[in-house]
């Protein structure tokens, strides 16, 4: 059974990473791409998306750049980590195809409403500014989709913060408006993703594949690795946002549990935090879920299985 995805992201070498893995995996339909302000600026995010696109070999779906900044706050860029161009360390091809002149935040209505109800699943790997913009835009998105599986925040570290993860804080606001819609959402958070580590047989098993795109993705990994090490002191890169597609293909590939999650809004330490209710089971009327434990083996094969399959486009 195939599920069909709107994947809203700012590549970013994770981000990339989950393009190439909804791309190449047979249980996914990618619908439509959306960028967003994030790791770098927007057109920076959506020239990087489609020159990935172009890498993957991916034709006839929709490519939309969306927000150009954050609802509320001063637009913050993550260039320790990702670089200058938000995809340092290949080179890139020139994109192969444009983005559309639609608003991403269009492409997601028309697309969510013009689908059969219960069949389209959101996944956000950047900030959630498009996807909150959407929801207010058109509120009977939150009935219609399936589910929102998102890569941010975290129920017990942060990375840009002690207590926030980037996604989140850089647009708090919009993350409010999405975490308390009535749609199911699972937050595929850092808990989660700092256990995607890219440890040497991981790299060994991308680099066997021996095509273009794997050659991509390990050089992608090189400087990830490198600005991990350098930024927050890993051994290893967590590679954060192709883990919120791997739990659409495969649910067994994490666990997870049904959690309140709120996000902080005035915290002057806190500010973004998802703050997660494990007092007590969650009340009937939760929608919420937090992934918590991952398959690492099963994880990286799917990842190695997109990658083969992807093979060397022409
Ligand atoms: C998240 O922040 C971005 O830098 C990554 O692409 C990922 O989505 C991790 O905190
Ligand atoms: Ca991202």
């Amino acid at each position: 059974m195939t599920t069909k995805i709107i994947l809203d992201c700012d590549p970013g070498h994770d981000d990339a990473i989950a393009l190439l893995l909804a791309h190449g995996n047979p249980n996914i339909e990618l619908v439509a791409v959306t960028t967003v302000h994030g790791n770098q600026t927007i057109e920076k995010v959506t020239r990087n998306a489609l020159a990935v696109a172009t890498v993957a070999g991916i034709t006839g779906v929709p490519f939309a750049a969306g927000a150009h900044r954050p609802l509320v706050r001063t637009p913050e860029v993550a260039e320790s980590i990702h670089g200058d161009s938000g995809l340092d360390g290949p080179v890139l091809p020139e994109p192969a195809f444009e983005a559309e002149d639609r608003h991403a935040v269009d492409l997601i209505i028309d697309t969510i409403m013009s689908s059969e109800p219960g069949t389209i699943t959101l996944v956000p790997t950047g900030a959630l500014t498009n996807i909150a913009l959407a929801v207010r835009k058109e509120p009977r998105i939150a009935e219609r989709v399936k589910e929102v599986v998102l890569m941010g925040g975290g129920y017990h570290v942060g990375n840009w913060s002690a207590a926030a993860e980037f996604n989140i804080v850089i647009d708090p606001e919009a993350a409010h408006i999405v975490f308390n819609e009535k749609w199911k959402l699972t937050m595929v958070g850092l808990d989660l993703t700092h256990q995607a580590l890219a440890t040497p047989d991981v790299v060994a098993a991308i680099a066997a594949v021996d095509t273009k795109p794997a050659r991509f993705v390990l050089e992608l990994l090189e400087f990830f690795a490198e600005s991990y090490k350098d930024a927050q002191g890993f051994d290893h890169p967590p590679v954060h946002d192709p883990c919120a597609v791997a739990l659409v293909i495969d649910p067994s590939v994490m666990s997870v549990v049904r959690v309140p999650l709120d996000i902080e809004l005035t915290g002057s330490l806190t500010l973004g935090m998802t703050v997660a209710d494990f007092r007590s089971a969650a009340p009937e009327d939760c929608t919420t879920y937090a992934a918590t434990d991952l398959d690492h083996a099963k994880f990286w094969s799917l990842i190695v299985d997109a990658l083969e399959r992807i093979g060397d486009p022409v």
